[in-house]
């Protein structure tokens, strides 16, 4: 291994959320642009390594730290190696990720990863020794986002950061501070400039992105309006977004529904517990029949929308009859394809204080539960697709090989057929002949 091959390449690894996964890609770019580094998929061969972390759970936090164990030895080898942490564990924890790895060189906040290569140029330099940057100055970190010219046919976006619900055990408010809204601006350049570079569908990202609004001296922009100057873009062929808040749609994002095909006919929207008695100490802000008349009005609007969800097994206080609240809400809305948790203290939030006199045992039981539930009602809707036609936009070649392609319907089911490289990037209409685990196989009409 010489020096230079070492000088070159930096290792990301990305835990967590769609949003850390656009914030990787942009430390990538900005990497590569600034520094003339460029991405390796082999840790002992890079001269940089870095951890994009999710502190959403107690587990997602624990994997920095064993991942960081393993760094440590690389960097025994080779004292050069700079060794940073970013992400949600970077502003939860602070200096205190120094203290228990102090081999750590730089702890960024994810509204501080586009200071990374000043920081790099610093501690290169040996003008600082290590650095903690954990502030909150969101918009500078859009300003300063610099593109490269590979798009892929579907791109992320982030809309907003941060969270200003406050529900009772989460962390993302304190890791990614309070709701501040990307200026539209910003929003439709990027667009367009992933458009250009051959992106056929967006993905719009933020923890509450229907609670986006933007506002300027001269402009005022709210989640629907944006939806329609973003549909307006051509050669954009779908939008979808994640994740949205029951409580903030309004008017606007259901004629958004009622006038723009290009939005998909899907859906994730959390709704954590089926009870309401859990729902008002999780500090939600809905009951079960409001998140329910969500759902209603947009079947009305839409009435082959299909819904997925998130869901929080064993918080404190859940009882059985709570529990069977949140299966009962599974079997009416038939969600499929879901996200389902156990309870995880988080330190920090108000849900720490309450009393947990959940079992461990009784929480892993219903979580098992649930999710086969959900999965049983997953194989449902993947069987009744079976004979159906669906329209697919054409992601590329599958990775199951045979000559397939894979794309997806517009519940996002990844779907793998049989078909010519030139319609990658186009919808095609596929009819659905198999299905295995989670995905369906089908052939090009
Ligand atoms: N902003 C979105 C998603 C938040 S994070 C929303 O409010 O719906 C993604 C999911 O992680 C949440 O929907 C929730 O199901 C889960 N989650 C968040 N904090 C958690 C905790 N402390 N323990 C277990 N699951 C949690
Ligand atoms: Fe966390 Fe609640 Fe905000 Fe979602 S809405 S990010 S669960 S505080
Ligand atoms: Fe995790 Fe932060 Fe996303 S805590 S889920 S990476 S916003």
């Amino acid at each position: 291994m010489t020096q230079t091959s070492l000088r070159k390449t930096f290792f990301l690894e990305t835990q967590g959320c769609q949003m850390n996964e656009y914030d990787s890609k942009v430390m990538t770019d900005i990497l590569n642009i600034e520094l003339g580094l460029s991405e390796t998929k082999d840790s002992k061969n890079a001269s940089l390594l870095i951890v994009n972390t999710c502190s959403i759970r107690e587990k997602s936090q624990e994997k920095v730290f064993s991942l960081l164990g393993v760094w440590k030895k690389i960097k025994e080898k080779n004292p050069n190696v700079i060794i940073g942490v970013t992400g949600c564990v970077a502003s939860q924890e602070g200096d205190l990720i120094r203290k228990r790895a102090p081999y750590v060189d730089i702890v960024l906040g994810p509204q501080s990863i586009h200071r990374l290569p000043n920081i790099i140029k610093k501690i290169k330099s040996k003008e600082e020794k290590n650095i903690i940057d954990i502030d909150f100055s969101v918009i500078e970190k859009f300003d300063s986002i610099k593109f490269k010219t590979d798009s892929k046919i579907s791109e992320f976006i982030t809309i907003m950061e941060g969270c200003s619900k406050y529900c009772s055990y989460c962390v993302v408010p304190y890791t990614r501070g309070t709701e501040v809204s990307r200026s539209l601006n910003s929003i439709l350049k990027e667009a367009k400039f992933f458009i250009s570079n051959g992106a056929k569908e967006l993905v719009l990202l933020g923890q509450n992105v229907n609670a986006y609004n933007y506002k300027s001296s001269n402009e005022i922009c709210d989640f629907g309006l944006l939806l329609f100057y973003i549909s307006q873009l051509s050669n954009l062929k779908r939008i979808r977004y994640t994740t949205s808040h029951p409580n903030n749609f309004s008017a606007s994002v259901y004629k958004a529904y009622q006038h723009i095909p290009k939005l998909v006919n899907h859906l994730h929207l959390p709704i954590q517990s089926g009870s309401d008695k859990i729902l008002a100490s999780m500090k939600r802000g809905y009951t079960v029949i409001e998140y329910k008349s969500v759902i209603k009005k947009l079947l009305e609007i839409r009435p082959s929308m299909t819904f997925s969800s998130d869901f929080i097994v064993g918080f404190p206080g859940e009882t059985d009859d709570d529990f069977q609240k949140t299966l009962d809400i599974i079997e009416e809305i038939n969600f499929d394809v879901s996200y389902s948790f156990v309870y995880s203290k988080r330190p920090g939030t108000p849900a720490t204080y309450y009393k947990d006199n959940v079992e461990d045992v009784v929480k892993k039981k219903r979580l098992h539960k649930l999710q086969d539930l959900l999965n049983k009602k997953l194989d449902t809707r993947l069987k009744n697709m079976q004979g159906s036609t669906q329209r697919i936009l054409v992601e590329g070649v599958s990775k199951k090989g045979d000559n397939l392609l894979t794309g997806r319907t517009e519940n996002n089911t990844v779907v793998n057929f049989k078909g010519k490289c030139n319609s990658i990037g186009n919808i095609v209409d596929v009819r659905i002949t198999d299905k295995s685990k989670n995905t369906l196989k089908g052939e090009i009409i």
